[in-house]
């Protein structure tokens, strides 16, 4: 008996990126070290969903939607928790970023939103990093 090959579609619609962003939250939030950060300084939750999928559209199919500040976000993050977020806290993060893309998509696409993550963690530990140093000169 030949196995079922089991295929999962990519992600080719914001409709999707939603899903994923949605479905990532859902277990962040229930998480023991990353929940109540996120809990204690998101209040607008269906804004917060919105924004972070134009983030992700705009990194995956170059949309124009988004307009923030990630990097001064994440270090006013840092202050709030009294320069508390270490790589653990990225590390979880990417965690279930990851493990939510595996589960439902496959694909270039796929590929590209867990490269982008990865690589953005490193760059917003860092850019958190300077900020604290900065902080004391
Ligand atoms: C308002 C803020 C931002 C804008 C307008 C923006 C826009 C873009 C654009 C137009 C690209 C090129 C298209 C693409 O390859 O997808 C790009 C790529 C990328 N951005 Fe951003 N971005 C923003 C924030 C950030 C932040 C905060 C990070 C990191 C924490 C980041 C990490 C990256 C990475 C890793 C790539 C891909 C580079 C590669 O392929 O190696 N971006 N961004
Ligand atoms: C690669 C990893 C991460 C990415 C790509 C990412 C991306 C983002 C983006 C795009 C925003 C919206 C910023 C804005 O426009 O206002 C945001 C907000 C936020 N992020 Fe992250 N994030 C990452 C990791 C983390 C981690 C590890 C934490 C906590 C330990 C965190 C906590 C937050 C919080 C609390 C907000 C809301 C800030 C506010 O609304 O004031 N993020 N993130």
């Amino acid at each position: 008996m030949t196995p079922i090959e089991k295929r999962l579609p990519d992600v080719t619609d914001r409709h999707q990126l939603f899903f994923i962003v949605s479905t990532f939250y859902d277990a962040v939030r229930q998480d023991a070290e990353l929940g109540p950060i996120f809990n204690e300084i998101i209040t607008e939750w269906d804004e917060h969903l919105e924004k972070i999928t134009d983030f992700w559209a705009m990194h995956l199919f170059g949309t124009k939607a988004y307009t923030g500040n990630p990097v001064l976000a994440h270090q006013l993050v840092d202050q709030q928790q009294q320069e508390s977020i270490t790589p653990y806290h990225f590390g979880t993060w990417l965690f279930y970023w990851l493990q939510t893309i595996n589960t439902h998509f496959e694909g270039p696409n796929a590929e590209i939103l867990k490269d982008k993550s990865r690589k953005m963690q490193t760059i917003l530990y860092m850019k958190i990093f300077e900020y604290r140093k900065k902080k004391k000169q």
